[in-house]
């Protein structure tokens, strides 16, 4: 079975994309260094699978390290890397550590691979495209001066990304520009762990409707959208999880577009904050403690994506809607609650 690495694999989409992997025939194997997750995962995915997955702990901006790996794994055939910072307020407050973070892992990742041919999937962000002038937003929309460091680092790392397949050869390459993802796997043994206050909706919903949190702030209720509150593509972790593994068979085949290519990761439709709200509150048959507070700073109005070059080219579509997002994700924030996972 071919062997991928998942790099951040026991992080939030990671650790659901190595459940897909096993369960589409692949062996997966994760590098992560813990920085934003818990061991406790690697246990959390062999309940879901049936196997432990392969786990090596370190620091991707370690040079050695990650050479070390690399040459000790020749029958690696492709990588997904999810290893990042991505915490949009922090980078604007420490964006050194972001761009340190970001970029030496991604550089020494590639530079390991300067001979062998290998597949790379890297995890991109629909935030390349800031308030787009079109909707729904499609691959060839122009990508917009990042409103922050987190969000730089994903447009440069797509420009290093194109120039390197571009310039080597030996590298076939996609960037998969996720949208939203919410939700956790339907066992309910795998989800988001936010460290802190969440800064994400989603987390802060659920946490808000198990009473970790006194209530939700809707931020800005006068936006130019049906309802004043600003709209999203949210997606399903676990479509997106397969959406990798479609990029992967992708490369294996040979994608006809070239050695590097992009691809909008969402279901096409778009909710607004309050929608998403009602949506949680039917699927947990909860009433949301929420009040209106002011605009945050940096958000786009409303993004959603068109799916269509994923859904002909990658032959990916997503599968799940907004009422499995909302009733996993509070599944999930129910079993975290009683089942916490202890701190090592
Ligand atoms: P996450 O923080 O849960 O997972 C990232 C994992 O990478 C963590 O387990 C962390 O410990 C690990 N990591 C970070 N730096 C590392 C390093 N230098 N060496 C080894 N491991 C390292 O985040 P996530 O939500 O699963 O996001 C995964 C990827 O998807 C990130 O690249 C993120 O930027 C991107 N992304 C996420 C979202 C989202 O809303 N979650 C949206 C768009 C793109
Ligand atoms: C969604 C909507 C908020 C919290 C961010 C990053 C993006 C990607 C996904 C990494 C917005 C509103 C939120 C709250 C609220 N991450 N909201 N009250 O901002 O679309 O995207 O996460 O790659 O790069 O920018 O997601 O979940 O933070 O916000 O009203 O307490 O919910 O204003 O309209 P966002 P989000």
């Amino acid at each position: 079975m071919s062997k991928i690495l998942v790099t951040g694999g026991t992080g939030y989409i990671g650790s659901h994309t190595v459940v897909e992997l096993h369960n589409a025939g692949y062996t997966p194997v994760i590098v992560d260094n813990l920085s934003n997750s818990n061991i406790k995962i690697l246990d959390q995915i062999e309940k879901i699978i049936g196997v432990k997955p392969e786990f090596h702990q370190f620091d991707l901006c370690d040079v050695a390290k990650t050479t070390a790996f690399i040459e000790a794994n020749p029958d690696i055939t492709g990588i997904i890397h999810f290893a990042a910072s991505k915490a949009v307020g922090e980078s604007v407050v420490d964006p050194l550590k972001y761009y340190h973070n970001n970029f030496f892992s991604l550089i020494n990742l590639l530079n390991s691979y300067r001979e062998k041919p290998i597949n790379f999937v890297f995890s991109s962000s629909c935030t390349v495209y800031g308030e787009p002038d079109v909707l729904p937003v499609t691959e060839s929309a122009p990508v917009k001066k990042s409103t922050s460091p987190y969000g730089n680092t994903k447009q440069i790392a797509e420009e290093i990304l194109e120039e390197t397949a571009n310039a080597y050869g030996n590298y076939n390459i996609v960037a998969l520009r996720y949208f939203n993802p919410v939700g956790a796997h339907e066992t309910a043994l795998i989800g988001e762990l936010p460290n802190g206050v969440p800064q994400n909706l989603l987390p802060f919903i659920t946490q808000t409707a198990i009473g970790k949190r006194e209530k939700l702030t809707v931020f800005g209720s006068d936006y130019d959208t049906p309802d004043g509150s600003c709209i999203r593509d949210y997606i399903h972790v676990v479509d997106l999880a397969k959406a990798h593994v479609a990029a992967i068979k992708l490369l294996e085949k040979g994608n006809p577009n070239g050695k590097f290519d992009v691809f909008n990761i969402g279901t096409g439709n778009g909710y607004s904050v309050l929608e998403a709200i009602k949506a949680f509150e039917k699927a947990s048959g909860k009433p949301l403690n929420y009040e209106f507070g002011p605009r945050r700073e940096g958000d786009v109005i409303q993004v959603w994506g068109d799916v269509t070059k994923s859904t002909k080219e990658l032959g990916w579509k997503a599968q799940l809607g907004i009422d499995e997002m909302m009733s996993s994700a509070w599944a999930w924030e129910q079993y975290i609650n009683e089942n916490p996972l202890p701190l090592d």
